[in-house]
Protein backbone atom coordinates (compact mmCIF):
# COMPACT_ATOMS: atom_id res chain seq x y z
CA UNK A 1 0.00 0.00 0.00
CA UNK A 2 1.25 3.74 -1.23
CA UNK A 3 0.51 6.21 1.11
CA UNK A 4 1.03 10.12 1.61
CA UNK A 5 2.62 11.58 4.27
CA UNK A 6 3.00 15.51 4.54
CA UNK A 7 4.15 15.58 1.05
CA UNK A 8 5.44 12.64 0.19
CA UNK A 9 4.53 9.34 -1.49
CA UNK A 10 5.44 5.97 0.43
CA UNK A 11 5.02 2.36 1.32
CA UNK A 12 3.07 2.42 4.61
CA UNK A 13 5.95 0.81 6.41
CA UNK A 14 7.93 3.26 6.14
CA UNK A 15 5.29 6.26 7.42
CA UNK A 16 6.30 7.76 10.59
CA UNK A 17 3.98 10.19 12.81
CA UNK A 18 5.66 12.21 15.76
CA UNK A 19 4.12 10.71 19.49
CA UNK A 20 3.52 14.95 20.13
CA UNK A 21 1.47 14.76 17.08
CA UNK A 22 -1.92 16.42 18.48
CA UNK A 23 -3.99 13.73 16.19
CA UNK A 24 -2.16 11.21 18.80
CA UNK A 25 -2.71 13.56 22.07
CA UNK A 26 -5.63 15.13 21.50
CA UNK A 27 -7.79 13.34 18.59
CA UNK A 28 -7.59 17.15 16.80
CA UNK A 29 -7.51 16.32 13.36
CA UNK A 30 -10.70 15.77 10.84
CA UNK A 31 -11.27 12.95 8.31
CA UNK A 32 -12.74 12.45 4.90
CA UNK A 33 -13.96 8.69 3.19
CA UNK A 34 -14.18 8.98 -0.83
CA UNK A 35 -15.24 6.08 -2.68
CA UNK A 36 -13.45 5.37 -6.26
CA UNK A 37 -15.09 3.81 -8.80
CA UNK A 38 -13.23 2.63 -11.63
CA UNK A 39 -10.32 5.07 -10.59
CA UNK A 40 -12.96 7.91 -10.53
CA UNK A 41 -13.01 9.44 -6.92
CA UNK A 42 -17.12 10.13 -6.75
CA UNK A 43 -17.88 13.48 -6.03
CA UNK A 44 -14.59 14.91 -4.79
CA UNK A 45 -16.01 18.32 -5.12
CA UNK A 46 -18.32 17.48 -2.15
CA UNK A 47 -16.07 15.58 -0.05
CA UNK A 48 -13.61 18.50 -0.28
CA UNK A 49 -16.34 20.91 0.54
CA UNK A 50 -17.44 18.94 3.47
CA UNK A 51 -13.68 18.54 4.46
CA UNK A 52 -13.26 22.51 4.46
CA UNK A 53 -16.80 22.73 6.55
CA UNK A 54 -14.65 20.15 8.90
CA UNK A 55 -11.72 22.24 9.09
CA UNK A 56 -13.94 25.70 9.63
CA UNK A 57 -15.76 23.82 12.33
CA UNK A 58 -12.11 23.29 14.25
CA UNK A 59 -10.43 26.40 13.32
CA UNK A 60 -7.81 24.82 10.79
CA UNK A 61 -6.42 26.10 8.16
CA UNK A 62 -6.83 24.01 4.97
CA UNK A 63 -3.39 23.05 3.84
CA UNK A 64 -4.38 22.75 -0.02
CA UNK A 65 -6.60 24.45 -2.40
CA UNK A 66 -9.31 22.45 -4.19
CA UNK A 67 -7.57 21.60 -7.32
CA UNK A 68 -4.08 20.82 -4.84
CA UNK A 69 -6.22 18.23 -3.25
CA UNK A 70 -7.26 16.93 -6.74
CA UNK A 71 -4.24 16.52 -7.54
CA UNK A 72 -2.76 14.27 -4.65
CA UNK A 73 -6.13 12.48 -4.90
CA UNK A 74 -5.49 11.15 -8.32
CA UNK A 75 -1.81 10.36 -7.54
CA UNK A 76 -3.15 8.28 -4.65
CA UNK A 77 -5.73 6.53 -6.85
CA UNK A 78 -3.03 5.91 -9.77
CA UNK A 79 -0.49 4.50 -7.19
CA UNK A 80 -2.72 1.67 -5.51
CA UNK A 81 -4.18 -1.11 -7.26
CA UNK A 82 -7.61 -1.42 -7.70
CA UNK A 83 -10.37 -0.34 -10.12
CA UNK A 84 -12.36 0.19 -7.20
CA UNK A 85 -10.80 2.29 -3.43
CA UNK A 86 -11.74 4.03 -0.96
CA UNK A 87 -9.44 7.18 0.01
CA UNK A 88 -8.96 8.19 3.76
CA UNK A 89 -7.49 11.90 4.15
CA UNK A 90 -6.43 12.64 7.27
CA UNK A 91 -5.26 16.33 8.81
CA UNK A 92 -4.25 16.97 12.27
CA UNK A 93 -3.21 20.39 14.05
CA UNK A 94 0.45 18.97 13.92
CA UNK A 95 3.28 18.33 16.04
CA UNK A 96 3.47 20.83 19.02
CA UNK A 97 4.68 20.78 22.96
CA UNK A 98 1.59 18.72 24.75
CA UNK A 99 -1.14 21.82 25.65
CA UNK A 100 -4.43 22.19 25.25
CA UNK A 101 -4.62 25.53 23.47
CA UNK A 102 -3.80 25.87 19.98
CA UNK A 103 -0.01 25.99 19.40
CA UNK A 104 1.26 29.44 18.56
CA UNK A 105 2.68 30.28 15.80
CA UNK A 106 0.52 27.60 14.35
CA UNK A 107 2.31 24.18 14.02
CA UNK A 108 2.68 22.78 10.29
CA UNK A 109 -0.35 20.40 9.87
CA UNK A 110 -0.30 16.55 9.52
CA UNK A 111 -1.63 15.58 6.34
CA UNK A 112 -1.91 11.99 5.48
CA UNK A 113 -3.86 9.78 2.86
CA UNK A 114 -4.51 6.24 2.46
CA UNK A 115 -6.00 4.59 -0.04
CA UNK A 116 -7.84 0.99 0.75
CA UNK A 117 -9.58 -1.66 -1.49
CA UNK A 118 -13.28 -0.84 -1.59
CA UNK A 119 -15.83 -3.36 0.01
CA UNK A 120 -18.23 -5.09 -1.89
CA UNK A 121 -21.79 -5.97 0.56
CA UNK A 122 -21.85 -9.22 0.10
CA UNK A 123 -24.59 -10.49 -1.70
CA UNK A 124 -26.28 -12.79 1.50
CA UNK A 125 -26.36 -9.76 3.29
CA UNK A 126 -28.57 -7.48 0.38
CA UNK A 127 -30.48 -10.74 0.52
CA UNK A 128 -31.19 -10.98 4.22
CA UNK A 129 -30.61 -7.52 5.50
CA UNK A 130 -28.46 -6.58 8.67
CA UNK A 131 -29.30 -6.69 11.79
CA UNK A 132 -28.79 -3.09 13.97
CA UNK A 133 -29.23 -2.42 18.10
CA UNK A 134 -30.48 1.00 19.30
CA UNK A 135 -28.36 2.74 21.84
CA UNK A 136 -28.71 6.62 23.38
CA UNK A 137 -26.25 9.32 21.07
CA UNK A 138 -24.08 10.39 23.61
CA UNK A 139 -21.71 12.10 20.99
CA UNK A 140 -20.78 15.69 21.12
CA UNK A 141 -23.60 18.34 19.48
CA UNK A 142 -21.05 18.54 16.43
CA UNK A 143 -21.60 15.52 15.14
CA UNK A 144 -21.53 17.38 11.17
CA UNK A 145 -17.52 17.71 11.82
CA UNK A 146 -15.82 14.84 10.69
CA UNK A 147 -13.67 14.71 13.50
CA UNK A 148 -10.87 12.14 13.83
CA UNK A 149 -11.87 11.60 17.81
CA UNK A 150 -14.07 8.78 17.15
CA UNK A 151 -14.41 7.27 20.48
CA UNK A 152 -18.04 7.28 21.37
CA UNK A 153 -18.55 5.74 17.35
CA UNK A 154 -16.03 3.30 18.69
CA UNK A 155 -17.88 1.97 21.51
CA UNK A 156 -21.24 2.45 20.05
CA UNK A 157 -20.36 0.22 17.02
CA UNK A 158 -18.59 -1.86 19.47
CA UNK A 159 -22.22 -2.43 20.83
CA UNK A 160 -23.35 -3.49 18.39
CA UNK A 161 -20.69 -6.13 17.21
CA UNK A 162 -20.96 -7.46 20.75
CA UNK A 163 -24.41 -8.22 20.08
CA UNK A 164 -24.09 -10.02 16.89
CA UNK A 165 -24.95 -7.19 14.99
CA UNK A 166 -23.86 -4.51 11.81
CA UNK A 167 -24.70 -0.93 13.77
CA UNK A 168 -26.08 0.94 16.44
CA UNK A 169 -29.00 3.35 15.55
CA UNK A 170 -28.08 6.58 17.33
CA UNK A 171 -31.17 7.73 19.57
CA UNK A 172 -30.98 11.51 21.25
CA UNK A 173 -32.46 10.98 24.19
CA UNK A 174 -35.77 13.42 25.18
CA UNK A 175 -34.69 17.24 25.18
CA UNK A 176 -36.53 20.50 25.57
CA UNK A 177 -36.72 20.01 21.84
CA UNK A 178 -39.36 17.48 22.33
CA UNK A 179 -39.11 13.40 22.44
CA UNK A 180 -36.60 11.74 21.45
CA UNK A 181 -35.50 11.08 18.03
CA UNK A 182 -32.70 9.63 15.85
CA UNK A 183 -30.16 11.22 14.52
CA UNK A 184 -28.27 8.33 12.60
CA UNK A 185 -25.72 5.19 12.95
CA UNK A 186 -22.42 5.09 14.56
CA UNK A 187 -20.63 5.00 11.13
CA UNK A 188 -23.34 5.47 8.80
CA UNK A 189 -26.44 7.41 7.70
CA UNK A 190 -30.39 5.77 8.49
CA UNK A 191 -33.69 6.38 6.56
CA UNK A 192 -37.05 5.51 8.43
CA UNK A 193 -39.89 4.20 5.32
CA UNK A 194 -43.82 4.33 6.59
CA UNK A 195 -46.84 3.65 4.59
CA UNK A 196 -43.93 4.13 1.29
CA UNK A 197 -42.56 7.45 2.32
CA UNK A 198 -38.79 7.53 2.33
CA UNK A 199 -38.34 9.81 5.58
CA UNK A 200 -34.62 11.25 6.22
CA UNK A 201 -33.82 13.21 9.51
CA UNK A 202 -32.31 16.91 8.64
CA UNK A 203 -28.80 18.08 8.19
CA UNK A 204 -27.98 19.77 11.32
CA UNK A 205 -25.11 19.62 13.86
CA UNK A 206 -26.47 16.21 15.36
CA UNK A 207 -25.39 13.91 12.29
CA UNK A 208 -22.95 13.86 9.69
CA UNK A 209 -24.13 15.19 6.45
CA UNK A 210 -23.58 11.73 4.12
CA UNK A 211 -22.49 11.98 0.75
CA UNK A 212 -24.40 8.75 0.09
CA UNK A 213 -27.22 10.46 1.93
CA UNK A 214 -27.86 12.86 -0.76
CA UNK A 215 -27.69 10.46 -3.60
CA UNK A 216 -30.46 8.21 -1.78
CA UNK A 217 -32.45 11.57 -1.89
CA UNK A 218 -31.66 12.66 -5.40
CA UNK A 219 -33.05 9.43 -6.37
CA UNK A 220 -35.61 9.08 -5.08
CA UNK A 221 -36.63 12.94 -6.10
CA UNK A 222 -35.35 12.21 -9.84
CA UNK A 223 -38.04 8.05 -9.66
CA UNK A 224 -41.14 10.09 -8.33
CA UNK A 225 -40.48 8.26 -4.96
CA UNK A 226 -42.37 9.96 -1.62
CA UNK A 227 -39.81 11.07 0.25
CA UNK A 228 -39.65 13.96 3.10
CA UNK A 229 -36.56 14.95 5.37
CA UNK A 230 -37.68 15.81 8.53
CA UNK A 231 -37.25 14.86 12.38
CA UNK A 232 -37.63 11.44 13.11
CA UNK A 233 -38.86 10.19 16.54
CA UNK A 234 -37.47 7.19 18.25
CA UNK A 235 -40.77 5.80 18.20
CA UNK A 236 -41.19 5.69 14.18
CA UNK A 237 -37.69 4.27 14.35
CA UNK A 238 -39.09 1.03 16.17
CA UNK A 239 -42.69 1.26 14.02
CA UNK A 240 -41.09 1.67 10.84
CA UNK A 241 -42.12 -0.61 7.44
CA UNK A 242 -38.34 -0.57 6.43
CA UNK A 243 -35.20 0.89 7.87
CA UNK A 244 -32.59 1.46 5.32
CA UNK A 245 -28.66 2.37 6.10
CA UNK A 246 -26.37 4.05 4.13
CA UNK A 247 -22.44 5.12 3.60
CA UNK A 248 -19.62 4.93 1.23
CA UNK A 249 -18.13 1.64 2.14
CA UNK A 250 -21.76 -0.06 2.38
CA UNK A 251 -24.00 1.94 -0.25
CA UNK A 252 -27.73 0.80 0.67
CA UNK A 253 -28.36 -2.09 3.26
CA UNK A 254 -32.12 -2.95 4.58
CA UNK A 255 -31.76 -3.68 8.37
CA UNK A 256 -34.50 -6.33 8.68
CA UNK A 257 -34.03 -6.79 12.84
CA UNK A 258 -33.87 -3.93 15.03
CA UNK A 259 -33.09 -4.58 18.79
CA UNK A 260 -33.66 -8.37 17.83
CA UNK A 261 -37.05 -8.09 16.83
CA UNK A 262 -38.00 -8.23 12.72
CA UNK A 263 -38.55 -4.44 11.13
CA UNK A 264 -41.78 -4.49 8.93
CA UNK A 265 -41.79 -8.05 7.20
CA UNK A 266 -38.50 -9.12 9.09
CA UNK A 267 -37.15 -8.88 4.49
CA UNK A 268 -36.09 -5.97 3.12
CA UNK A 269 -38.58 -4.69 1.67
CA UNK A 270 -39.68 -2.85 -1.91
CA UNK A 271 -38.62 0.39 -0.92
CA UNK A 272 -35.17 -0.80 -0.05
CA UNK A 273 -35.21 -3.00 -3.67
CA UNK A 274 -36.04 0.23 -5.66
CA UNK A 275 -33.47 2.12 -4.01
CA UNK A 276 -30.86 -0.65 -4.47
CA UNK A 277 -31.26 -1.13 -8.05
CA UNK A 278 -31.39 2.74 -8.97
CA UNK A 279 -28.05 2.82 -6.66
CA UNK A 280 -26.42 0.31 -8.84
CA UNK A 281 -27.56 1.57 -12.30
CA UNK A 282 -26.07 5.07 -10.60
CA UNK A 283 -22.77 3.65 -10.21
CA UNK A 284 -22.68 1.93 -13.72
CA UNK A 285 -24.29 4.83 -15.23
CA UNK A 286 -23.04 8.01 -13.30
CA UNK A 287 -20.19 6.85 -10.48
CA UNK A 288 -18.23 4.75 -13.30
CA UNK A 289 -18.39 7.20 -15.94
CA UNK A 290 -18.29 11.00 -15.88
CA UNK A 291 -19.99 11.98 -13.21
CA UNK A 292 -23.16 13.84 -12.22
N1 LIG B 1 -18.30 7.05 7.75
N2 LIG B 1 -22.47 9.25 9.65
C1 LIG B 1 -21.30 8.91 10.23
C2 LIG B 1 -21.13 9.12 11.70
C3 LIG B 1 -20.27 8.36 9.46
O1 LIG B 1 -19.09 8.05 10.03
C4 LIG B 1 -20.48 8.15 8.06
C5 LIG B 1 -19.43 7.57 7.15
C6 LIG B 1 -21.73 8.51 7.50
C7 LIG B 1 -22.03 8.33 6.02
O2 LIG B 1 -21.39 9.31 5.22
P1 LIG B 1 -20.98 9.00 3.71
O3 LIG B 1 -22.22 8.59 2.99
O4 LIG B 1 -20.42 10.28 3.20
O5 LIG B 1 -19.96 7.88 3.73
C8 LIG B 1 -22.69 9.06 8.33
C9 LIG B 1 -17.19 6.60 6.99
C10 LIG B 1 -17.53 5.65 5.87
C11 LIG B 1 -16.10 6.11 7.93
O6 LIG B 1 -15.91 6.75 8.95
O7 LIG B 1 -15.42 5.12 7.60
Amino acid sequence: MTIYLNGVFMPVEEAKVSVLDRGFIFGDGVYEVIPVYSRRAFRLQEHLRRLQHSLDGIRLANPHSESAWAGLVSQLIARNAGEDQYLYLHITRGVARRDHAFPQPPAAPTVFMMSNPLPVPPADLLHSGIACITAPDNRWLRCDIKAIALLPNVLLRQMAVDAGCAETILIRPESITGGAFMTEGAASNIFVVKNGTLLAPPKDNLMLPGITYDVVLELAAANGIPHEVRKIAAAEVYAADELLLTSSTREVLAITQLDGKPVGTGKPGAMFARLHALYQDFKRDVMRKNQD
